[in-house]
């Protein structure tokens, strides 16, 4: 049989496409399949548990239906009539009795992970408690005790490796979902309601947060990170935080005079008309808006022209300072450590 050349190229179109879409499962910091966190662990126990009883299922029912297949075809020479069947009371038991048992082997592992799971309460007073707030298009992590600080800072979440943290999830505006495919499973955000979860990573390591619930233009880029330390390098950061930047040069001070200007209405006042990230350690972060690289280039690109970057971003355009005033800007900002 020859395989036409047109059949030949919907079967090769249809491999890329699965190719394309299933390289993308493949970045292990954003992989649910490959968990780097107790929680995801427990997660995909349940997953591989359900998907083992489906395939037992699947195996089953296609051997059923094969052999039947087979065994029962119209043969040919052969008229008689079959032997006509109304109800079988045991084979109604049967596949009645088999799934309820398939379900009761799914549900116990389930039910136990999800009481676990939504333990979320800390049972001594000096595990890390961390407050999350989602927020059109970004996300501000407020450390409520860590080594007896209290401290802000945004996009970019540090804790402390192999330790349980304790996170409070707060709504602002719409909702969001709070998501780091690699350690635990979704949260939502719901403005008005406190969520409660736990997440831990067992190694030190790099992992991609998102936001999983559609909530505006700037949903796609709605991202965080997740860096987790060994115990020494957390302290230390937590130590760099706590310890306030004093500008240096005359150009960090001259940018200090025009952020105190132009930006701290919405990034450090507390009751903003419109709420910014704190930036008072923003020379520390890897990011600029979560999602460019942290340079001057992107950072004078994010200023000049948010909504090019993250679409919905509700930071004004910062477009009328001159060269030099644009200059001592950056040199603050990128300075701030
Ligand atoms: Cu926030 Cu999607």
């Amino acid at each position: 049989m020859v395989v036409s050349r047109q059949r030949l190229w919907r079967v090769l179109s249809v491999f890329a496409l699965m190719a394309l879409l299933l390289a993308g499962c493949g970045d292990p910091r954003l992989n649910a399949l490959t968990p780097k966190g107790t929680a995801g662990d427990m997660q995909l126990d349940l997953i591989t548990l359900s998907i083992l009883i489906m395939l037992g299922v699947f195996a089953v029912v296609i051997t059923i239906f094969v052999y039947v297949l087979i065994r029962y075809r119209k043969k040919k020479g052969v008229t008689r009539e079959v032997k006509q069947v109304h109800g079988s009371t045991l084979l109604e038991i049967v596949w009645t009795v088999i799934p309820i048992i398939l379900l009761a082997i799914l549900a116990v592992p389930t039910v136990q992970t999800t009481f676990k799971l939504a333990a979320a309460q800390p049972k001594t007073e000096d595990a890390l408690k961390i407050k999350v707030t989602g927020y059109q298009y970004w996300w501000e992590f407020e450390y409520l005790n860590a080594n007896g600080k209290r401290f802000k800072t945004a996009q970019e979440l540090h804790i402390p490796a192999g330790e349980k943290v304790y996170l409070e999830i707060h709504g602002k505006d719409v909702l969001h979902s709070f998501w780091v495919p690699a350690l635990a499973g979704k949260i939502d955000v719901v403005p008005g309601r406190v969520n409660t979860m736990w997440i831990d990573a067992k190694q030190p390591g790099k992992y991609q947060g998102k936001c999983a619930e559609l909530c505006g233009a700037g949903h796609a880029l709605m991202d965080f990170k997740v860096y987790a330390h060994s115990k020494g390098d957390f302290d230390n950061w937590v130590a760099q935080q706590t310890t306030p930047y004093k500008p240096q040069t005359v150009a960090e001070k001259e940018g200090e005079k025009i952020f105190k200007q132009n930006c701290i209405s919405c990034h450090a006042n507390p009751n903003p008309k419109i709420k910014g990230p704190d930036l008072s350690k923003f020379g520390t972060r890897e990011t600029i808006a979560g999602i460019l690289s942290h340079n001057e280039t992107n950072l004078k690109k994010w200023l000049e022209d948010p909504e090019s970057v993250k679409p919905g971003a509700r930071m004004p355009k910062i477009n009328y300072l001159n060269d030099q005033e644009m200059k001592n800007l950056m040199e603050y900002l990128m300075k701030s450590k």
